[in-house]
């Protein structure tokens, strides 16, 4: 029943969440962002889908429009996406092995196989993704120069690697969602009046190390921001509804300073810095009215 309109009917009353741990993850915050979600839209677009803690709040509390669209330029993390919509029993029977064989030495035998000239299908692509994210340090997602994957293994003593009930549950709600690799830049010749779009971009860094910005081989960088404001200003012109998180920096404050801005309060720790821990100022962006 997986996957079919009856399978999608049943889940309304099920609930979901990130199947991954994503830095900047939005879990923490969603009671603070959904008070200025936009109540009515016609299309739901995300360009930054990370864990798509948003997406999977909208489809637990009933608020998703057809169509959908997930983008991330991530391709290991959108492929995952596109494993659980569409070839779930397989990646479930992959992630089993990985939870039957974990241990140190096999972890770092999965983590090199992108070392290696073996080509993996789809779906072992998206089991080591995955697998890779519940037992690495932190969770963290970082690539070197060559897209190789160079996270430590992390310290826990017996972690969970199959979590069935989560990803049953999210493959139900990306069902019909049409998910793409895709840089934000791309993001404006897809707008049409109506669209809510979803913006959650690697963050400005809040001080000199305290940037992480490791999602890519390439990192996030000021110019980067500055498209974004632009694609922003271009959506808000073409009568897209767009609500966008982002640091309270000074920066991102001058970028978008002449949209309505909102501070949130979040608890933040993936850094290192000191200045990144504990609760830190997080600032949304609206171009339009809300409560
Ligand atoms: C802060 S994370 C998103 C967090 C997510 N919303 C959540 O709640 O878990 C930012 C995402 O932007 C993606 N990204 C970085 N640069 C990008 C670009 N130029 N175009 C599209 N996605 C990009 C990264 O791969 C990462 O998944």
């Amino acid at each position: 029943m997986r996957g079919t309109d009856f399978g999608q009917m049943v889940t309304m009353t099920r609930r979901t969440k990130p199947f991954l741990k994503w830095a900047g993850g939005k879990q923490q915050l969603l009671s603070q962002i959904e008070k200025y979600f936009p109540s009515n839209f016609n299309r739901y677009l995300e360009p930054f889908v990370g864990g798509g803690a948003v997406f999977f709040h909208l489809w637990n509390t009933n608020r998703l429009p057809e169509p959908k669209f997930l983008f991330d330029n991530n391709e290991e993390l959108v492929n995952a996406y596109c494993i659980v919509r569409d070839k779930l029993d397989e990646l479930i029977s992959l992630l089993a092995t990985h939870q039957k064989n974990h241990n140190k030495e096999y972890f770092y035998q999965i983590r090199s196989l992108d070392r290696q000239d073996i080509k993996l299908s789809d779906v072992e692509r998206a089991a080591r993704t995955i697998y890779l994210n519940r037992t690495c340090y932190n969770g963290l997602y970082r690539v070197n120069s060559k897209k190789q994957f160079n996270v430590p293994i992390g310290s826990y003593k017996n972690p969970t690697i199959l979590y069935e009930d989560v990803l049953e549950a999210a493959s139900l709600a990306l069902h019909n969602v049409s998910i793409k690799v895709m840089d934000f830049r791309e993001v404006t010749a897809l707008a049409q009046p109506g669209d809510f779009f979803y913006f959650d971009p690697p963050y400005d860094p809040i001080s000199e190390t305290a940037s992480f910005t490791g999602y890519t081989a390439d990192s996030f960088r000021q110019a980067d921001q500055r498209d974004l404001a632009k694609v922003f200003e271009e959506l808000t012109d073409k009568g897209c509804s767009c609500l966008l998180s982002n640091s309270y920096t000074p920066f991102i404050r001058e970028l978008y300073r002449h949209f309505e801005i909102k501070v949130v309060n979040a608890r933040r720790s993936v850094n290192s810095d000191a200045n990144g821990r504990g609760i830190i100022r997080e600032i949304v962006v609206l171009n339009y009215y809300a409560r």
